[in-house]
Parts: structure tokens; C-alpha cells; sequence
């Protein structure tokens, strides 16, 4: 059985299909694709349909990271098909949290940050939407350490 990755922010344009686009890259580097199915999705639904946010697909692509997931809602069947619901920031947690129709959904539902080691002064992946560069890249900084945490906590669970 493949395990099933969600990654969820507001917009579904910025941190998660970057989000995804690392852990992608991530599983291929490790032979481990075959294995997981990735999406993402956003809690605010008004990108639907978008490529991820121009800035961060520069700054991913810098990185190597091809971005071209198309922004989609957050559904209620996603607490159902899906093994771990990967939250960037407290506001996407709680709202997922909430959103979850059953207790075994609201339990698949982590944070991003809870993944991350070498950021000790960061509580959550930062909304970048109204930030300059840099908090583009504070993200893929974030993700790339907590993706790389994630898949070796993952594959020790087997
Ligand atoms: P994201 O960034 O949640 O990382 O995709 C945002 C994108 C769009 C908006 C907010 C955050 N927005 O308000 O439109």
C-alpha cells in the first residue's frame, strides 16, 4: 500500500506545492517514488485552478524544483484518502483540525514544522505571500530540512 501525503496551506500556490515539489524530488533522489502518492491543497479556495505563485516557482526552480501542481480546494474526502495531512502553519493545523469529519481523520492531520530540525526559532513555514525574497526562501530552506525528516520518519515506521 502506497502512503498518501497531503500538504495544505492557505492559498495552494506557495508552501505546499513547494511542499510537494521537494518531497517529490526528495523520494526520486532516494528511489523511494513507488511508494507515496503526493498532492497538495489550500484551505482558501481562490487560486483554484492557478500554477504555484510566479515568485515561488523562481525561487524553486533556482533550487531545481519544477513546480506545475494546479491549485485545488482542501475536500472533506481528503481526510479519507489520505495517511498524513502535513499542515504548514498553526492557522492551517487547527482549521484542518476542524474541518476533519472523524476522530481518525483529525489524528492524520501534523505540522510541517514539527519536522523541521535545524530552524529551532521557527514555530511554523511562514505565509511568504506578502514577503520579499527572502521569505521565499526561508521557505524551501524550512521545507527541504522538514521533508528530509518527514521521509526518514516515514520509511523507520516502514
Ligand atoms: P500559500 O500563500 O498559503 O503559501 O499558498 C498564500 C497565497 C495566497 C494567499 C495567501 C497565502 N492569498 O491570500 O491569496
Amino acid at each position: 500500500m502506497k502512503k498518501k501525503i497531503l500538504f495544505v496551506c492557505l492559498g495552494n500556490i506557495c508552501r505546499s506545492p513547494a511542499a510537494e515539489g521537494i518531497m517529490r524530488r526528495l523520494l526520486q533522489e532516494k528511489n523511494l517514488d513507488d511508494k507515496y502518492v503526493l498532492d497538495s491543497a489550500g484551505l482558501y479556495g481562490g487560486h483554484a485552478g492557478e500554477l504555484p505563485d510566479n515568485r515561488m516557482r523562481q525561487h524553486a526552480r533556482r533550487r531545481g524544483y519544477d513546480l506545475t501542481h494546479r491549485s485545488r480546494p482542501v475536500k472533506i474526502s481528503d481526510f479519507e484518502d489520505f495517511d498524513l495531512i502535513v499542515a504548514m502553519d498553526d492557522s492551517n493545523f487547527s482549521r484542518l483540525k476542524n474541518l476533519a469529519p472523524t476522530i481518525e481523520g483529525e489524528k492524520k492531520v501534523v505540522r510541517m514544522i514539527d519536522f523541521v530540525k535545524g530552524f529551532p526559532y521557527y514555530h511554523s513555514v511562514p505565509d511568504p505571500y506578502y514577503e520579499g525574497s527572502e521569505g521565499f526562501e526561508l521557505v524551501l530552506d524550512l521545507l527541504e530540512d522538514g521533508c528530509l525528516n518527514l521521509v526518514e520518519q516515514l520509511e523507520k515506521e516502514g
